[in-house]
C-alpha cells in the first residue's frame, strides 16, 4: 500500500460527522504510532497549511451564505491543493506517515451533498487539481444525535457548518456509508459510540494491520 506517486510515507485520513471523535482519535493515533518510533505528521483540512488555514477563516466563519455551493468546493479544493504541495507530498517523501483530519471525501459529502447534488463536479476539479486519495481512510460512524450534541457543546469558532443540524447529519452519515462502499479499499469503519480508549484500541489494531 505504500507505492504511490507521493513518496514512501503513507497517507491516513479520518472522516465522520462533526463530533464523532475525528480531533480526539487523530491525536491519539498519532501517540500510538511515535510510541513505535514512527515519524508522523498529524495535520487537518480545512488548513493544514499557511494558505489553506487562511482559506480555512474564509469558508468557516462569517456569514455562510456569501459563498455558492461551487464557490466553496473551488476554495476548499485550493485550500487542498497548497496543503498537498506544502505539507502533505513533502512529508510523504520523507517516508513520514501523514495523519489528516478530514480530507477530499468531507468534500465529497458537504458540498457534494448539502446543496444539491454537485458530486461530480467535486471528482472533476479533485481529478484535475489533487488526483490523490488517502491510502487508508478511517471513518468513525456515530449516531447524528450523539455526534450533534458533542459537536454543539464544544463552542468553536468554527461553528458554521454545524448550524446546518441533525438532518444533514443524517444524510451525510449515510453518505460517508455509500462512500465506504465505493471506496473500500482504503475505507475502515470504526464504531465511535464507545469510550475514547476503546475506539483508540480499534483504531490502533486496524492501522497497525494495515502498515504491516
Ligand atoms: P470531531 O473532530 O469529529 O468533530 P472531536 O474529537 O472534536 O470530534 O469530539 C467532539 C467532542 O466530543 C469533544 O468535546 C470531545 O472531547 C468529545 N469526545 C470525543 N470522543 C469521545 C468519546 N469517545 N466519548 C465521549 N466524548 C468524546
Ligand atoms: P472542523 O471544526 O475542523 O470539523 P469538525 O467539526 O468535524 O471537528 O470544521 C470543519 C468543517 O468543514 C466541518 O463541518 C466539515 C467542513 N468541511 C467541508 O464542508 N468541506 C471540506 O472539504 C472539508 C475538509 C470540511
Amino acid at each position: 500500500m505504500n507505492a504511490n506517486p507521493g513518496g514512501n510515507g503513507t497517507f491516513i485520513s479520518f472522516e465522520g460527522i462533526d463530533g464523532s471523535g475525528k480531533s480526539t482519535q487523530v491525536k491519539m493515533l498519532a501517540d500510538h504510532l511515535r510510541e513505535q518510533g514512527r515519524d508522523v505528521l498529524l495535520t487537518r483540512e480545512p488548513g493544514g497549511s499557511p494558505g489553506a488555514e487562511e482559506i480555512r477563516a474564509l469558508v468557516l466563519q462569517g456569514d455562510p451564505d456569501r459563498w455558492s455551493a461551487e464557490t466553496e468546493i473551488l476554495l476548499f479544493t485550493a485550500a487542498r491543493r497548497d496543503h498537498m504541495e506544502r505539507t502533505i507530498l513533502p512529508a510523504l517523501a520523507e517516508g513520514k506517515i501523514v495523519i489528516c483530519d478530514r480530507f477530499a471525501d468531507s468534500t465529497r459529502m458537504y458540498q457534494g451533498l448539502s446543496r444539491g447534488d454537485l458530486r461530480a463536479t467535486v471528482d472533476q476539479l479533485h481529478d484535475l487539481m489533487i488526483g490523490r486519495e488517502p491510502d487508508l481512510t478511517i471513518l468513525i460512524d456515530m449516531d447524528p444525535t450523539t455526534g450533534l450534541s458533542r459537536a454543539l457543546s464544544r463552542k468553536t469558532a468554527d461553528e458554521r457548518f454545524e448550524a446546518f443540524g441533525e438532518e444533514l447529519q443524517v444524510a451525510m452519515r449515510q453518505g460517508f456509508h455509500d462512500l465506504a462502499v465505493e471506496f473500500s479499499e482504503r475505507f475502515r469503519i470504526v464504531d465511535g459510540a464507545r469510550d475514547m480508549a476503546t475506539v483508540a484500541q480499534d483504531i490502533a489494531r486496524v492501522v497497525d494491520a494495515e502498515l504491516q
